[in-house]
């Protein structure tokens, strides 16, 4: 992680050849102060003031750091969250060189996409942490929604478009039992690239906006949107306000009233019709002898 970082410090010309083979002279701090002056200026489309000036958000947002290219935004945001640095922080980066996906798959992020991290530092019972994944999903299906295209949710939070994945989202979180900590959530929105931009093992089953949409669409008011989208849910969720979210996100479901095999967490596969999710965001399966069960996390497949 610390040469990650002090890699993109050399790229960005920040700190010399000569200084990165010195790593023991740099610091930490030293180090999340050079990553802060990257925010600005660096990239080709998007900028903190393009986006801020389509953002209604009290916090979220308000600081932003955009790069042109780094390995992955989650890496730095959760650098920086180990660093002090504040909820409402957002990192977008206009490619990610290695970038991740869930149950540690590799995700590709070429240009035209939308990549980005959150920091979050909720005061809430750490027992509530999985349901900020629906959360995310929801906002991220009523941005995607007001570009006229009709979102779905798979669960927990792949966003679909006609059954095909438009965005994902990667949850990573430093709780004790007691007490958050951080929470970084991340986000890609396959956005402006045509599908031949990724490699053909995961062309199918995916989409992107150029492919749903006759023309680009503005990356910049893009984001605020969901910015904006964003605070309004995770402030309910903050609030402990579970039943709202969990309302929309069933709405907006593709998921509930399906046959599906699910491979959980651990290798056990579960088969079985949805029948909807719980208060903490877990899918109830009904199995085929009709009794029910609890998923808390899988990966899940709809069974035609
Ligand atoms: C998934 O597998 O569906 C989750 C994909 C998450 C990708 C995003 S892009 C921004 C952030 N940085 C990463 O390295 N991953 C997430």
């Amino acid at each position: 992680m610390r040469k990650e970082m002090i890699k993109l410090l050399v790229s960005h010309d920040l700190i010399s050849e000569e200084d990165a083979k010195k790593l023991d002279s740099i610091n930490d701090e030293k180090i999340e102060e050079y990553i802060k002056d990257l925010g600005f200026g660096k990239t080709e489309h998007i900028t903190k003031e393009n986006i801020t000036e389509n953002l209604e958000t009290e916090y979220m947002g308000r600081e932003i750091l955009c790069f042109r290219k780094v390995f992955s935004t989650n890496s730095i945001a959760k650098f920086l969250a180990n660093h002090g640095t504040k909820e409402g922080t957002v990192l977008i980066s206009e490619i990610q060189t290695n970038a991740r996906g869930r149950s540690g798959k590799k995700w590709e992020a070429p240009e035209g996409g939308v990549w980005m991290s959150l920091l979050l530092r909720p005061h809430i019972p750490p027992a509530r942490i999985g349901l900020i994944t629906l959360t995310t999903g929801v906002a991220i299906a009523k941005t995607i929604k007001t570009l006229g295209l009709d979102a779905k949710i798979k669960w927990p939070n792949d966003v679909l478009i006609h059954g095909d994945k438009i965005s994902g989202v990667l949850t990573e979180v430093n709780a004790t039992l007691n007490e958050i900590d951080w929470i970084v959530v991340g986000i890609g929105i396959d956005s402006n690239f045509k599908l031949d931009a990724l490699s053909e093992d995961v062309r199918n089953g995916t989409t992107t906006l150029t492919e749903e949409l006759p023309s680009d669409t503005d990356a910049n008011s893009l984001i605020a949107k969901f910015l904006n989208e964003f605070e309004e849910v995770y402030d309910l969720y903050k609030e402990g306000e579970v039943e709202t979210i969990l309302t929309d996100w069933r709405s907006l479901s593709d998921t509930i009233g399906k046959y599906v095999n699910i491979t959980q967490t651990g290798g056990k596969i579960t088969q079985g019709y949805v029948v909807g999710i719980n208060h903490e965001g877990s899918l109830i399966i009904e199995r085929q002898d009709g009794t029910l069960e609890k998923i808390i996390s899988g990966e899940l497949r709809t069974v035609e």
